[in-house]
This record gives structure tokens, C-alpha cells and sequence, in this order.
């Protein structure tokens, strides 16, 4: 593990609140962040304004690897998020986008083209990373790992509230099985499935305020 830069890797299912938790715990900090998922949403647009099928494993690996992204806001945060100079930034966030995604992320060669561009992130004076795989694949030797959960109801509520927020229109039962479906196709597919590390600390949501959580979090990287 490098000690300049420390990684805490933040992990779970769509809709835990991983995204703002990592944030939350990135900006008490002074932390770089990796919003992992959002270079497989990328990915999946980048293909599909290349009319790269989603299934052609080799054409979106190079794609992945060639991807022309840029995070505007200090320190990697997602703010505004261009790709080929292009403000992607809503369609980045759409469920139809997590959806490709998914998909885009069951292929073998697209996860070893990202592999070394997620560990680029890794910065002093440090970073938060956030995704499915952080702790078991990504940052193995993570200074912390945590396994975020919440009911699958409660996410899809959440999920619910912040698409409404950015005036998406989207029903809740709908929300809920895109949820269960990509729930089912992250932690099913055989290639770095979504799974706690065995080192890491499972941290249930449901029920808790974002500070709180976030608290808690900082709270155990006090005590290391
Ligand atoms: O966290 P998210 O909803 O932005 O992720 C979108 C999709 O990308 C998710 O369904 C699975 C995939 N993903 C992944 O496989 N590994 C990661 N580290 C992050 C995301």
C-alpha cells in the first residue's frame, strides 16, 4: 500500500448512496475520487455514438482504453463530465446509460482496460473510490474497505427521489426492477462480481441519514 496516498474503497449495490457517501467522506478529507461507474457509463456512450455493439468485447476494450474523458470540478469530482469535449453529463446519470453499462461492464476486456486507468486515480493526498469491485479487484490493498447496502426498496426510493430531483421522468416500480435486474447481473456475472472483500466492513444504510453514515465512515478511518 502506497502511504502518501491511501485509498478507501467504497463498494455496493446501485442505489446504496456509495456515489454521495464517497463524496461526503472525499471532501472531509481532501481526497481525490473515483466514481468508477461512471467510466463504464462511458464507455457505453462512447459506443454508442461510435455504433460499437455492446457485445464486440475487443472493439470497446480499445475504446475503453481510448476514452477521451475529463471530470470538471476540483479533484475528480464529476460535476460536469465531458467526453471527446462533449458535456455527457445528464446522459451519464440516465437509468437506459447504468442499463449499458451493466452490460458493457460483464465483458472481461473492457474491466482490463479500465483496470489502469481507475488506478491512475490513486493520488496524494489520497482517494475515495466507489463501484462494485474497488475493494476485491481495483485498490486490493485498500487502507479501508467498505460494503455499503440498503434495502432493495429503500434504493429504488432513493434512486426514485434523485432522478425526480433532476426532472427525470421515471416511475418507482420501474426503478425498482431496473434495480433488482442490475443487481442481479453485477453480482451474478463471473467476472469480478459485485461481492464484499473479505477485509471489508458491511455498513447497512437503511434507515440512516447521509451524515450519519458518512460519519461513521470517518469514524473508522479515525481509529486506523
Ligand atoms: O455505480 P453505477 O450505477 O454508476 O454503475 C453502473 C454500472 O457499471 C453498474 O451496473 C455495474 C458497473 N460497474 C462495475 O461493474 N464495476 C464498478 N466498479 C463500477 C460500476
Amino acid at each position: 500500500m502506497n502511504l502518501n496516498s491511501p485509498v478507501i474503497t467504497i463498494d455496493g449495490p446501485s442505489g446504496s448512496g456509495k456515489g454521495t457517501i464517497a463524496r461526503r467522506v472525499a471532501d472531509a478529507l481532501g481526497f481525490h475520487l473515483l466514481d468508477s461507474g461512471a467510466l463504464y457509463r462511458l464507455t457505453a456512450i462512447a459506443a454508442k455514438n461510435k455504433r460499437i455493439s455492446l457485445d464486440d468485447g475487443d472493439a470497446l476494450a480499445l475504446l475503453a482504453r481510448g476514452l477521451d474523458i475529463r471530470f470538471d470540478g476540483n479533484k475528480d469530482r464529476s460535476e460536469r463530465i465531458l467526453l471527446d469535449n462533449e458535456d455527457v453529463t445528464l446522459e451519464v446519470r440516465r437509468e437506459s446509460t447504468g442499463a449499458k453499462a451493466s452490460a458493457v461492464a460483464e465483458l472481461t476486456e473492457v474491466r482490463t482496460a479500465l483496470l489502469e486507468r481507475q488506478r491512475a486515480f490513486q493520488k496524494a493526498p489520497g482517494l475515495v473510490a466507489d463501484g462494485r469491485d474497488m475493494g476485491t479487484h481495483v485498490f486490493p490493498s485498500a487502507l479501508i474497505k467498505i460494503f455499503l447496502t440498503a434495502s432493495a426498496e429503500e434504493r429504488a426510493k432513493r434512486r426514485h427521489k434523485q432522478l425526480k430531483g433532476k426532472g427525470m421522468d421515471v416511475t418507482l416500480a420501474a426503478l425498482s426492477r431496473d434495480i433488482e435486474d442490475r443487481d442481479r447481473r453485477d453480482s451474478e456475472r463471473s467476472v469480478a462480481p459485485l461481492k464484499p472483500a473479505r477485509d471489508a466492513r458491511i455498513l447497512d444504510s437503511s434507515g440512516l441519514s447521509i451524515e450519519s453514515v458518512a460519519n461513521t465512515v470517518l469514524e473508522w478511518v479515525a481509529e486506523l
